[in-house]
C-alpha cells in the first residue's frame, strides 16, 4: 500500500508525463506548442488530476484508467489560469513562480494557448483507448458542463461583474461554486464515472466536491490577504486591488476561516458515509483545506 506522499509524487509525475506526451505529439505551431508547454510545466499542485485518480483508487479500480482524464482536467485548469491572468481579466504578472504566459508569449498567443489546451482536453478523452465509448461520452458531457457558461466560465464572468460591488454571501458562494468548485467537482465525478460508482454514491461525492470546492477558493482568498507570494508563486493583495468579492472581504479574516472549517467538516462528513477507501481523498481534503494560516 502506498503512503499519501508516495501517491502524490507518483501520480503527479504520471499526469505530467501524460500531458507532455500529448502536446509534443500534436505537431502544432512551435510558438503555440511552447506556450502551452510553458504553462503546463510551470508547476502547480496538480490537485485536480490527483482528485480524479484518488477517486478511482477509492473504488479499488486501476488508476491507469484515469490518466488521460486526469491530464485533460489539468489542461482545462491551466487554460483557465492563463486566461485568468490576462490584462483584460486579473492582469497578473506571475503564476506558479514564473512570468505569466502573456508576459512571455504575448497576449494573442496566450489566448490561443488557452483555447488549444481546452480543445486538447476533449481530444484526450476521445482518444483514450482504455475507456468505453459510453464512459467517454459521460466524461465529455461532465467536463463541458462544468467548464462552460454554467460552470467555471460563468463563475469567472460573475467574479468580474462582482468587482467594486458588495455581494451577499449566497452570491459569493455561487461565484466560488462555479469558478473554482465546478472543475474540482468534475475531477471527483470523472473519477466516479470511470470507477463505475453508483448514482447514489455520485450524489454524495457531488456534495463532498461542492464543499471542498468552496473551501478551496476560501483558502485561495485568505492566502491572497495573508499568504507568502514567494511560496505561492503569485502576487498577493491582488483581490483587494481589484476590489474583488471574497470571503475575507465580506466576513473578515476570522469569519472566512470559520467558513472554511465548516465546509471542510461537511466535506469530510459526506465522505464518511461512503463505503470506499477514502484515505487519499481525505489526504487531499486536508491539503486543500487544513492550513496553518
Ligand atoms: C488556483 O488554483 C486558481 C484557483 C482556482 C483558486 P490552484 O491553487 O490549484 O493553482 P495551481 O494549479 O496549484 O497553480
Ligand atoms: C481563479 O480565481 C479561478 C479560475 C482560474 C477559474 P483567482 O483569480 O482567485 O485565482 P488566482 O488567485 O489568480 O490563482
Ligand atoms: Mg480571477
Ligand atoms: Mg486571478
Ligand atoms: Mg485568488
Amino acid at each position: 500500500m502506498m503512503t499519501f506522499e508516495q501517491f502524490m509524487q507518483h501520480y503527479k509525475q504520471e499526469t505530467e508525463n501524460c500531458m507532455k506526451n500529448a502536446i509534443v505529439a500534436t505537431n502544432s505551431d512551435q510558438k503555440l506548442e511552447q506556450s502551452m508547454i510553458y504553462s503546463l510545466e510551470a508547476g502547480g499542485k496538480r490537485i485536480r488530476p490527483l482528485l480524479v485518480l484518488a477517486t478511482i483508487i477509492a473504488y479499488g479500480r486501476e488508476p491507469e484508467l484515469g490518466y488521460q482524464t486526469a491530464a485533460a482536467m489539468e489542461m482545462i485548469h491551466t487554460y483557465s489560469l492563463i486566461h485568468d491572468d490576462l490584462p483584460a481579466m486579473d492582469n497578473d504578472d506571475y503564476r506558479r513562480g514564473k512570468l505569466t504566459n502573456h508576459k512571455v508569449y504575448g497576449e494573442a498567443t496566450a489566448i490561443l494557448a488557452g483555447d488549444a489546451l481546452l480543445t486538447k482536453a476533449f481530444e484526450m478523452i476521445v482518444s483514450d483507448v482504455t475507456l468505453t465509448a459510453t464512459i467517454k461520452v459521460d466524461l465529455i458531457q461532465l467536463f463541458a458542463k462544468n467548464a462552460g457558461a454554467n460552470g467555471m466560465v460563468g463563475g469567472q464572468q460573475a467574479d468580474i461583474l462582482g468587482e467594486n460591488r458588495t455581494l451577499s454571501l449566497s452570491e459569493l458562494e455561487s461565484i466560488h461554486r462555479r469558478k473554482t468548485g465546478a472543475l474540482l467537482s468534475a475531477s471527483v465525478l470523472s473519477g466516479a464515472i470511470i470507477a463505475g460508482a453508483s448514482e447514489d454514491d455520485k450524489k454524495v461525492l457531488e456534495k463532498f466536491a461542492h464543499h471542498i470546492g468552496i473551501a478551496f477558493q476560501i483558502c485561495d482568498d485568505i492566502l491572497d490577504v495573508i499568504g507568502d507570494a514567494q511560496k505561492m508563486g503569485k502576487k498577493t493583495g491582488a483581490d483587494s486591488e481589484l476590489q474583488k468579492s471574497t470571503y475575507p472581504a465580506l466576513l473578515s479574516l476570522e469569519g472566512a476561516k470559520q467558513a472554511l472549517a465548516e465546509h471542510t467538516d461537511l466535506a469530510k462528513q459526506a465522505l464518511g458515509t461512503l463505503d470506499i477507501d477514502a484515505t487519499f481523498l481525505l489526504g487531499l481534503t486536508d491539503l486543500i483545506a487544513v492550513r496553518d494560516f
